[in-house]
């Protein structure tokens, strides 16, 4: 099933926004791409995206996370290392035994996991702190 970004996702900073659409963007041509049996093909291309993406954006997260004094930071940075060390998995099965259903499926279900849990739950936690900052700034 295709995933739409919506506004109560935010983490009201653009540029984590924009991260945050991409992935789900790239999640969205993963779907497709499965849905027209093109999907070994596919996994190829997301997973050498997801690779430099998880960098870059659980750095500036956590950043994000460091300047307003994120409570849970911690526990959210452990969940960002726990994805990347999956990514990287997966990744290295790539490089060893090639594409298979069986890591079109498992990326899949890390993606749907990672959208689910983890961007609506947990960031969304983030925006709901910054927000909290921010209505504390103006009082
Ligand atoms: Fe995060």
């Amino acid at each position: 099933m295709k995933v739409e970004w919506q506004e109560y996702l935010s983490v009201g900073v653009e540029e984590i926004d924009r991260q945050h659409k991409l992935l789900i963007e790239k999640y969205n041509a993963f779907f497709t791409a499965y849905s027209e049996g093109r999907a070994t093909e596919e996994v190829i291309r997301l997973l050498g995206f997801l690779e430099e993406y998880v960098m870059l954006h659980f750095a500036d997260e956590e950043r994000l996370q460091q300047r307003i004094g994120f409570p849970d930071y911690q526990k959210h940075r452990q969940q960002h290392q726990e994805l990347a060390r999956r990514v990287a998995e997966l990744k290295e099965r790539l490089e060893s035994q090639g594409t298979d259903p069986g890591l079109v499926a498992s990326t899949g279900l890390l993606l749907t996991g990672w959208l689910i849990e983890h961007i609506s739950v947990m960031d969304r936690a983030i925006g709901r702190f910054v927000r909290e900052v921010k209505d504390r700034g103006n009082q």
